[in-house]
């Protein structure tokens, strides 16, 4: 299991935040980090990169990236390559967010290509995996973790896959103040960590973290973080804010 002192949290900004917002934000929390802090990442918009990453470096703060296309370059108007991230100074991705599949028809064979690019780039890449409110109902909630996890991750070789870090977002509970229980989540994700030793040594396995993200505040947050294979948080709304999101980071009661 990943220990406790590495649990991360990141913040996902999703698209919020102008670069002088954005400094303003970071100038003011990397002060408030301590050593006991849980690890902490940003996920923030594109433009934000790379001024960001050059005013945290030699702190504890990682930057990363919300998405990026499969091809390593090419004629894709709009799009962002892997290695063009990681120029930029991001350390890692997040990848499948369900907003990306159900407002741009994200597939999990075009995830899983972007998982294999961000590999090939050195971009740590973060899984992100859930159900419907309509799978939930149906009691399908195993049935569709299981088959991201299989799809998004088939022909990766285990040896690839150290980076990797998955973040168990079940759909409903994202921005609508609804959330899972922090039970409910914990076998969630004992089974998705289960499908893992199925790819991989169990060892292997237990290293990789499993985040939890929806309607996740500075009031619930510890309740998941106790659970044993909850290994971090994947925030929105509430990394939004100076104020919720230094509680969540530096909530450590053990
Ligand atoms: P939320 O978003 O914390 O606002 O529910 C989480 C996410 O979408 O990653």
């Amino acid at each position: 299991m990943p220990s406790a002192r590495n649990k991360i949290i990141t913040g996902n900004w999703k698209m919020h935040k102008t670069i002088a917002e954005a400094k303003d934000f970071v100038r003011q929390l990397i002060p408030l980090l301590t050593p006991d802090s849980y690890t902490t990442w940003l996920a923030v918009p594109f433009t934000i990169i790379h001024s960001l990453s050059q005013d945290v470096q030699s702190t504890h703060l990682i930057i990363g990236a919300q998405n990026m296309n499969d091809a390593s370059e090419g004629a894709f108007t709009g799009e962002i390559a892997g290695k063009m991230l990681k120029d930029a100074g991001a350390q890692f991705v997040l990848l499948g967010h369900s907003e990306r599949r159900r407002l741009y028809h994200e597939d999990d064979a075009f995830i899983n290509r972007k998982i294999k690019r961000a590999i090939e780039v050195g971009l740590r890449p973060v899984l992100c995996i859930g159900e419907t409110t309509q799978e939930r109902e149906e009691g399908q909630t195993e049935e569709v973790v299981k088959r991201q996890l299989q799809q998004c991750l088939e022909g990766i070789e285990p040896q690839f896959l150290t980076s990797l870090v998955i973040a168990y977002e079940p759909v409903w509970a994202i921005g609508t103040g609804k959330n899972a229980s922090p039970e409910e989540v914990q076998m969630v994700h004992q089974f998705c960590r289960n499908i893992l030793k199925e790819q991989m040594s169990a060892e292997q396995a237990d290293q990789i973290p499993i985040q939890y993200g929806g309607s996740v505040n500075a009031s619930n947050a510890y309740q998941f973080l106790s659970q044993p294979d909850i290994n971090g948080l994947l925030v929105g709304g509430a990394s939004l804010s100076l104020e919720s999101f230094i509680k969540i980071v530096n909530d450590k009661r053990d």
